[in-house]
């Protein structure tokens, strides 16, 4: 079996020219490079780091180290609903620890793992910067959920599991 090298579609790249033309230096729009390619790819797999390297023309363990720095760049295939529950201060002193340990039970996962059918992961991650509204959980890296209980968690969760 072989495996296609990942390469960004017309589009993408089209996008990564304009990614480019708002930096002063290549190296400085990795960041959104790395986060175009997530939405290019689903997750930043070795191949795609490997890519994104060769397309930036930056050394490999330059690209790997920033995109395991980041909790929004994804390592690992995410579940269908990933859940990224904030564990940052404010979060902690209004409850996340409970949000966690609820999301945990009711997945019966743990924190950076994924269900057996790959529908949910779970991640505990530090400030979302939605402090104020805490604790917080992010779906899929674009749907906060804000000043959760227990209850909101877990209805959540069914809501998804529905769908
Ligand atoms: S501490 Fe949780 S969003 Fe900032």
């Amino acid at each position: 079996m072989t495996t296609e090298a990942p390469q960004f579609s017309g589009a993408a790249l089209a996008e990564y020219r304009a990614i480019l033309g708002r930096y002063p230096e290549r190296r400085a729009a990795l960041l959104p490079t790395l986060w175009l390619a997530q939405r290019e790819f689903g997750w930043l797999s070795p191949p795609v780091l490997e890519y994104v390297a060769q397309l930036m023309e930056l050394p490999l363990a330059w690209v790997t180290a920033t995109a395991s720095f980041y909790t929004m760049y994804w390592k690992q295939p995410p579940g269908r609903w990933h859940l990224q529950v904030c564990r940052t201060l404010p979060c902690a002193l209004r409850g996340a620890e409970g949000i966690r340990a609820a999301v945990e039970e009711r997945l019966g996962i743990r924190s950076g793992e994924k269900t057996a059918d790959g529908r949910f992961s779970l991640e505990e991650v530090e400030c979302l910067a939605s402090c104020d509204t805490a604790p917080v959980l992010q779906v899929n890296n674009t749907e906060y959920h804000e000043s959760l209980t227990v209850e909101r968690t877990l209805a959540l969760i069914d809501r998804l599991a529905s769908t």
